[in-house]
């Protein structure tokens, strides 16, 4: 019973249970590995400006904000408990300027959000009714040429696998009109996985001129 209300609160941590669900994200190695391996992935540049949906206690906000000089990360938390919890550990990166938090609901973006290098969340699309429809919202949230990439590791119990998983964010994220897309897989047991996709980036003057690869016309 305490167990099943325990795994119910990381769709949205609050409570006493809340702060107990924060604290397992918080130190379980697994987590804490997986959360490193994406901001590898991500390889963010110092001047990335950056949105993590369903940042929980702010793992990795905390790898990214110090690789950051002009760039800033923005954490979206349906949980004002985890909201709180990931300014708290990253306290030093808000007072850099270089990390914000908002409160809010990845499948009602406010307005403002957008213009984005790096979009990304770690097990996190689970938890969206619509994924199509969020990630159709997030690839419209990114600048031209920004990326897209949505982790997920299944739990052990489950029936679906990485790829699995994988191959359907895939087909979300071409639906939405992202380019080269890719999955990685992580070797965690149970393995993680992380689709990634581009938004098109700016035509140049050239390739926008659909006259201008073309042999002058006889
Ligand atoms: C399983 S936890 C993962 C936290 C963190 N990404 C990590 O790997 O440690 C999922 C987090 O996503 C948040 N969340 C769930 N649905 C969300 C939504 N629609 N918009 C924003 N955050 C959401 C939850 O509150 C929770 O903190």
């Amino acid at each position: 019973m305490i167990k099943s209300q325990l795994v119910k609160q990381f769709s949205n941590p609050h409570g006493l249970l809340g702060h107990l669900a924060g604290r397992i994200m918080a130190t379980r190695s697994t987590n804490v590995e997986r959360n490193r391996w994406i901001v590898e992935l991500l390889d963010p540049t110092p001047d990335s400006q950056i949105l993590e949906i369903g940042h929980g206690p702010g793992l990795a906000i905390e790898e990214i904000w110090p690789q950051l000089t002009s760039g800033h990360v923005v954490g979206l938390e349906l949980s004002p408990l985890m909201s709180n919890t990931a300014r708290e550990r990253n306290q030093a990166g808000v007072d850099a300027g270089r990390v914000s938090f908002r409160i809010g609901d990845a499948q009602r973006l406010p307005d403002d959000l957008a213009g984005f290098d790096l979009i990304f969340g770690v097990n996190v699309s689970m938890f969206w009714p619509d994924p199509a429809a969020t990630i159709a919202d997030l690839a419209t949230r990114l600048e031209p040429g920004g990326r897209l990439t949505i982790s997920y590791m299944p739990p052990p119990t489950s029936d679906n696998s990485a790829d699995a998983i994988g191959a359907e964010l895939l087909g979300h994220f071409i639906t939405a009109g992202l380019i080269d897309v890719a999955t990685d897989v992580f070797d965690f047991d149970p393995p993680a996985v992380a689709a990634t996709g581009y938004r098109v980036p700016h035509a140049t003057s050239e390739a926008s001129n659909p006259l201008a690869h073309r042999s002058p016309q006889r």
